[in-house]
């Protein structure tokens, strides 16, 4: 299996993501959870991801609280439709294990150097831990096999302005070094992430499984299809489960950080364009078999908890 750390915010569809991967054991390993502020700050992101592992009994595996704060904005800005806890105020219970000790910066570090060449960094939330790691240690770059991300919105609208996706958004600064340092990345914006929208007999149907971890998780995506439908952190997982899912086009991306309109966006060249002697260095996703990727969800996450 592919070994994955994800780094993330949970977040309902974060927590969607880290069920799908834990119920994919023959193509994903999980090595580790690393938390960031993002849908709220990182404590609860970091107790929410422990709340998800000790849900379906994963307390062994190493969650690493991160950043509390972006590179650049005082005071963070947090996303509305995840509920006050993050989790939608479904009813979990308290988890059963703690927090590794370590940063998720300096984890992440020394999970990368202890198995180079090995690991798939998921980033499901704003890229800040992954850009501090990369400025406190550039040689790690070289021992990232690749970076799938979900942010930014490279043709389409953004959802915080019209041109910025939440994640890019909230730290773009990180997002421009995290591409700047040419590793191999896959982009999962809102172009794509947009097209693959929950359906109400998804939830129906995960309310009626027997496994009580599917039940949770239509307990949450109710809450949050009262203010969006889009699986964008799923999509993530779901790509590294089955790679026929999406398809998309190589790109120069990078991020626009002065201040004006733009701030935050996702500017992609594609080959077809001026590429003004830039390499490609993202797959930027744009279409999905939206319809497999929910039946995936469903089947898996009937399967094992
Ligand atoms: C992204 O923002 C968060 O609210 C979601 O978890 C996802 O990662 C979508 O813009
Ligand atoms: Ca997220």
């Amino acid at each position: 299996p592919q070994q994955i750390i994800i780094d993330c915010d949970p977040g309902i569809d974060d927590a969607i993501a880290i069920l799908l991967a834990l119920a994919s054991p023959h193509e994903i390993e999980v090595r580790a959870i690393h938390t960031v502020v993002g849908n709220r700050s990182v404590d609860k992101a970091e107790l929410n991801a422990r709340r998800i592992l000790s849900l379906v009994g994963r307390g062994d595996i190493a969650v690493h609280r991160g950043c509390e704060r972006y590179l650049m904005q005082a005071a963070p800005q947090h996303q509305s439709s995840h509920g006050s806890d993050g989790l939608g105020e479904v009813e979990l219970d308290d988890p059963d294990f703690t927090a590794r000790p370590q940063h998720a910066v300096d984890a992440l570090i020394s999970q990368i150097n202890a198995t180079p060449g090995e690991v798939t960094v998921c980033a499901i939330g704003p890229l800040t831990n992954i850009a501090l790691a990369l400025v406190k240690e550039p040689e790690i770059a070289a021992k990232i096999q690749r970076i799938v991300f979900m942010g930014g919105a490279a043709f389409g609208p953004g959802n915080m302005t019209s041109q910025a996706e939440f994640n890019i958004w909230c730290d773009p600064y990180a997002a421009r070094i995290v591409l700047s340092f040419g590793i191999p990345t896959t982009m999962f914006g809102l172009d794509v992430t947009n097209k693959c929208r929950i359906i109400h007999g998804l939830i129906d149907e995960l309310a009626a499984l027997k496994a009580p971890a599917a039940r949770k998780a239509a307990e949450m995506l109710r809450h949050y299809s009262l203010s969006d439908t889009a699986l964008h952190d799923a999509c993530v997982i779901a790509y590294l489960i089955d790679q026929t899912l999406f398809s998309g086009v190589d790109a120069y991306l990078t991020v626009d950080t002065t201040d004006g309109p733009c701030f935050g966006r996702t500017v992609a060249d594609v080959t077809e364009w001026d590429l003004k002697g830039h390499t490609p260095n993202c797959l930027v996703m744009t279409e999905v078999d939206d319809i497999r990727v929910l039946a995936l969800i469903r089947s898996r996450l009937a399967g094992v908890f």
